[in-house]
């Protein structure tokens, strides 16, 4: 893939349709400009992956308060030393991965993320990546009719547990915690317009249960529908972890899918979430 050159570091494209990894920057130490010039990146490939990194978790968090406010995830405890930051494993013997289905996410809640960073920490020897789809594309390819009836829709986004995407029955290395009250099912428009790219895109997901207004055997066909032309594989890339990599994702225009193919191996990542905006989107 052709290598792309930034003022501060070099682009290398994942796929034609989104995503990028970062070459040449030491998150360690960055400068304005080049933080400026990361978030670009984010907004021109709605997912990227900056390799080499060693951070750890006060320079990991450092980083992530750049981005905005901390997002907290209802079904899962921090690590002890840095709350904020979200342990997803799967050991030798667990048998599920944690988002394993394709999501936005946080959907579900009332300001749900605009980004997520994932840090690989310990990698199975093949397999683990991570698939994006992009929801610009998933939009532009809707029919002129159906982006009409879709716009002035609001979609019923609906919790892990709830659910049943994130039991974590086969994950028993994960720190569950019960959601109490926060409220973990919510409605937000199925277009969204995305502030800095002014694009709309769609937003839809594993969260997304039923549309406002419809019967459950009206929306069901419909957000089924949705689901399966959103993740075409014209619309995707795959993002392959190396150790050191730091991957921040757009929530707002993408959805992803955690590859679960590597049984009796062991994967662990950490997670930060930051905050969007509040609808009207
Ligand atoms: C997630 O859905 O946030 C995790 C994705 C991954 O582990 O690859």
């Amino acid at each position: 893939m052709k290598i792309i050159e930034y003022n501060n570091f070099k682009i290398r494209p994942l796929a034609g349709a989104m995503g990028a990894e970062i070459l040449d920057v030491d998150l360690k130490n960055i400068s304005d400009d080049t933080f400026k010039e990361i978030y670009k990146a984010f907004v021109d490939y709605q997912v990227i992956g900056i390799l080499d990194q060693d951070l750890n978790s006060d320079q990991y968090l450092e980083f992530g308060r750049k981005w905005g406010e901390i997002h907290h995830y209802p079904y899962m405890k921090g690590l002890e030393t840095h709350p904020e930051i979200l342990e997803i494993v799967k050991t030798e013997k667990d048998t599920y991965a944690f988002g394993n289905v394709w999501h936005s996410d946080g959907s579900f809640t009332e300001i749900p993320p605009k980004a997520t960073m994932l840090y690989a920490q310990e990698l199975p020897p093949a397999g683990g990546d991570t698939l994006f789809a992009n929801m610009y594309q998933a939009y532009d390819t809707l029919s002129d009719q159906m982006k009409e009836i879709l716009g002035s829709l609001r979609g019923l986004y609906v919790g892990d547990q709830p659910l049943k995407l994130g039991n974590f029955t086969g994950a028993k290395s994960m720190k569950q915690q019960d959601p109490g009250k926060t409220k973990v099912h919510t409605y937000h428009p199925i277009i969204r317009t995305h502030p800095d790219s002014k694009n709309k895109a769609l937003y839809i997901g594993g969260h997304a249960v039923e549309i406002e207004g419809m019967t459950k055997e009206e929306s069901t066909p419909i957000l089924n529908y949705l689901k399966s032309h959103s993740t075409r594989p014209e619309f995707i890339c795959r993002l392959k972890w190396s150790p050191g990599t730091i991957a921040i994702w757009d929530n707002r225009c993408t959805q992803h899918y955690a590859v679960d193919d590597y049984a009796g191996f062991r994967r662990r990542m950490h997670r930060i979430t930051i905050i969007g905006e509040e609808a009207p989107y």
